[in-house]
């Protein structure tokens, strides 16, 4: 039985515990791949996104990745004779790039050998449905198709059969009579972002372990904080987030002088810092210089 392999470590093996290279493959919209983003610049996360890679060349995740400055790589599989040629190019770039961990974040091209045997352990994939149920395309139709009153999503290894390698966490929505295909892919697309981002911290603490089908979760430190405490976490990380897509909003599109744009970025200094006291080194390393980036730009094109 596959319970009696041997444990496979699924996290750095290095006994690095801060830090892994993600290398994340978006098709289109790239809503999880902006949730990783996120998380990385406020340090929810241990981990920088080395490489953005996608199949088509108008993914929105490709813009995503540049607007926050990201290395992004439209890859063409029209310039490959076969699925293992196109995967043994992406190895290439993953490699060179020096990547951990590759997530396949609304990748919707089937990954062959070449590129499981490379990372093995290494790929997470996230689904939106309870797997086993529902593998493949349009999985919130499928659920709604099927009558069932719950649905939910999914994250796993991937292995080398489709949707179908060891499950890390899943997450359960209710389905309504009146849900259509897109209101339940809002709710699931939602637990997704939640799921994704906490797996891939998982694994950068070193906490999961794949033995036979099941990924072993070890305990991490201990998270003293209440319930309560939690949620106002989330609260004001989102109001931050709200924060400084606005600033960057209008310093983009707004006619600002210099001191408007400079006082600008300064109140929402003060903003995320009030929300968060410790993150003045995040604001200072990242949001400011992508403030003063678009500033930039906005001047160029003058
Ligand atoms: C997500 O719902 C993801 O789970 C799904 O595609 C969507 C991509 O959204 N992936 C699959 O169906 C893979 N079989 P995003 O581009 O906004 O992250």
């Amino acid at each position: 039985m596959s319970d009696q392999n041997p444990p496979v470590p699924a996290s750095p093996v290095d006994g690095r515990q801060a830090g892994i290279r993600l290398g994340a493959l978006s098709s289109g919209r790239g809503s999880n791949l902006q949730a990783i983003i996120d998380a990385c610049e406020v340090g929810k996360i241990s981990a920088k996104i080395a490489v953005v890679v996608s199949d088509k060349s108008d993914a929105l995740a490709l813009e995503r990745a540049r607007r926050h400055r990201l290395m992004a790589v439209f890859l063409n599989p029209k310039e490959f004779p076969t699925r293992e040629d196109y995967d043994e190019r992406m190895v290439e770039i993953l490699k060179q790039q020096a990547v951990d961990l590759v997530i396949l974040a609304g990748y919707m091209r089937i990954v062959t050998p070449r590129l499981i045997s490379a990372y093995p352990n290494r790929i997470m994939n996230i689904h939106p449905s309870l797997l086993p149920s529902f593998p493949g395309l349009r999985a919130p139709k499928q659920a709604l198709e099927w009558g069932v009153k719950v649905s939910g999503c999914t994250v796993h290894f991937v292995n080398e059969t489709v949707d179908q390698g060891p499950i890390i966490f899943q997450a359960a929505v209710p389905v309504f009579p009146e849900d259509t295909e897109a209101s339940l892919s809002a709710r699931i697309l939602e637990q997704e972002h939640r799921i994704l981002t906490q797996a891939i911290q998982y694994f950068a603490e070193g906490r999961l372990q794949v033995v036979g089908r099941r990924v072993i979760i070890s305990p991490g430190k201990a998270d003293d904080r209440s319930e309560m405490e939690k949620r106002d976490e989330d609260r004001r990380m989102e109001k931050l987030r709200g924060l400084v897509d606005d600033a960057a909003e209008k310093l983009a599109a707004e006619e600002l002088s210099f001191d408007d744009a400079r006082r600008l970025i300064e109140w929402t200094r003060e903003q995320v810092l009030s929300l968060f006291p410790d993150k003045a080194e995040t604001f200072d390393l990242i949001y400011k210089p992508r403030f003063y980036r678009i500033l930039d730009e906005k001047l160029h094109r003058i």
